[in-house]
C-alpha cells in the first residue's frame, strides 16, 4: 500500500492505479478508524476498482464550541487496517496542501446542508462540502463512498456533487452497529460505562418510532413520547424527526424514503443515528 503525503506522490500514485485497475474509489476519514470506515472499504473494494482512502482531521468541519484537538488519532493503526482491507493507496496530506496560503474558497450550501446537523453545527457542513471537493479534485475517483451513519453527510456530499457536476459517484453504505445497536463511532470510546450501558437506547427509540408508523400512526405522537423516554434516561435530545431521505425536510408521517434521523448528547459525547422509515 502506497502513504502519500505530497501533492506530487498522490498524483503519481493515482496514475498507477487507474492504470493497474481501470477505475480508482475514494474513502474519505479522519482517521481513527474502526469497522464502521472498514465497510465502506470493502464497498469500495468489491467494486473491482483501485481503492483509495484519505484521512485528514479537517478543521473547517469543527466550530469552535468542539475540541478539534481531542479528535483520536491513530496513523499507523489506520494505515495497517487499510492495508488489511485492501486499500491500495492513503492519503495523509497536511493542512497547508487542504488549505494553501491565501485560501479563500468555501462551499456554502442550503438545501439539504440547512436543517438539523446544519443548524447545531454551524458551519459544519461547509467545511464538509469544502473538503470533500477538495479530495475529489486532487484524487478524481469515480466513485466515492459514505456511511449512512451520516445521513445528512451523504445527502449533503450527494448534492454538492451533483451541483457542481463533479463526474463521480456517491455511494452510501449501510450503518455498522454493536451487537447492542449502537452505531460504531469515534466517540463512543468518550462514554463512561454507565453512559455506554444506556446509549443504545438511542436505536431502539428509533426503532420503536419507525414500528408506531408502519403500524399507521402520524410522526408527532411517536417522536414526543421517545423524546421524553430519552431524556428520562438523561439524554440531551438535540433534535429527533421524521424526515425525507434526500431532501431532509420533516415529514408528518412515514412515506417512501423517509428517515428518522436523532441527535442526542449523554455527558460530553453527542451521538447521531438514523434508520428507514417507509
Ligand atoms: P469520519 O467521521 O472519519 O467518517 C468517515 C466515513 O465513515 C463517513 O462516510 C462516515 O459516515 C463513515 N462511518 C462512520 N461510522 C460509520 C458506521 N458506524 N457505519 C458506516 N459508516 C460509518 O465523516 C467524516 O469522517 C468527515 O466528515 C469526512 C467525510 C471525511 C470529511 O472530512
Amino acid at each position: 500500500m502506497i502513504i502519500a503525503r505530497t501533492l506530487d506522490e498522490l498524483r503519481a500514485a493515482c496514475a498507477q492505479l487507474r492504470v493497474r485497475f481501470g477505475s480508482l474509489a475514494l474513502v474519505p476519514t479522519m482517521g481513527a478508524l474502526h469497522a464502521g470506515h472498514l465497510a465502506l472499504v470493502h464497498a469500495a473494494v468489491a467494486s473491482g476498482g483501485g481503492v483509495a482512502a484519505s484521512i485528514f482531521v479537517n478543521p473547517l468541519q469543527f466550530n469552535p464550541t468542539e475540541d478539534l484537538a481531542r479528535y483520536p488519532r491513530d496513523e499507523a493503526g489506520d494505515c495497517a487496517a487499510l492495508g488489511a482491507g485492501g486499500c491500495q493507496l492513503v492519503w495523509i496530506p497536511d493542512l497547508a496542501v487542504m488549505y494553501p496560503p491565501g485560501d479563500c474558497t468555501t462551499i456554502d450550501m442550503a438545501g439539504p446542508a440547512k436543517l438539523w446537523e446544519g443548524e447545531f453545527r454551524p458551519g459544519h457542513f461547509r467545511g464538509v462540502a469544502t473538503v470533500c471537493a477538495k479530495l475529489f479534485g486532487q484524487i478524481r475517483p469515480d466513485r466515492a463512498y459514505f456511511g449512512e451513519k451520516d445521513w445528512q453527510q451523504l445527502q449533503v456530499v450527494r448534492r454538492m456533487a451533483a451541483d457542481l457536476l463533479l463526474p463521480l459517484e456517491i455511494i452510501g453504505v449501510p450503518t455498522v452497529r454493536e451487537p447492542d445497536g449502537l452505531a460504531l463511532s469515534s466517540r463512543n470510546r468518550f462514554l463512561t460505562p454507565d453512559e455506554r450501558r444506556i446509549a443504545p437506547r438511542l436505536f431502539l427509540a428509533l426503532n420503536s418510532i419507525a414500528s408506531a408508523l408502519a403500524a399507521g400512526a402520524r410522526a408527532e405522537e411517536p417522536l414526543a413520547a421517545a423524546r421524553s423516554e430519552l431524556s428520562g434516561h438523561g439524554f440531551v435530545v438535540d433534535y429527533l424527526a421524521l424526515v425525507d431521505g434526500p431532501s431532509l425536510q420533516p415529514l408528518p408521517a412515514a412515506q417512501p424514503g423517509a428517515r428518522l434521523v436523532v441527535a442526542a448528547r449523554l455527558g460530553s459525547v453527542r451521538l447521531i443515528d438514523n434508520i428507514q422509515a417507509g
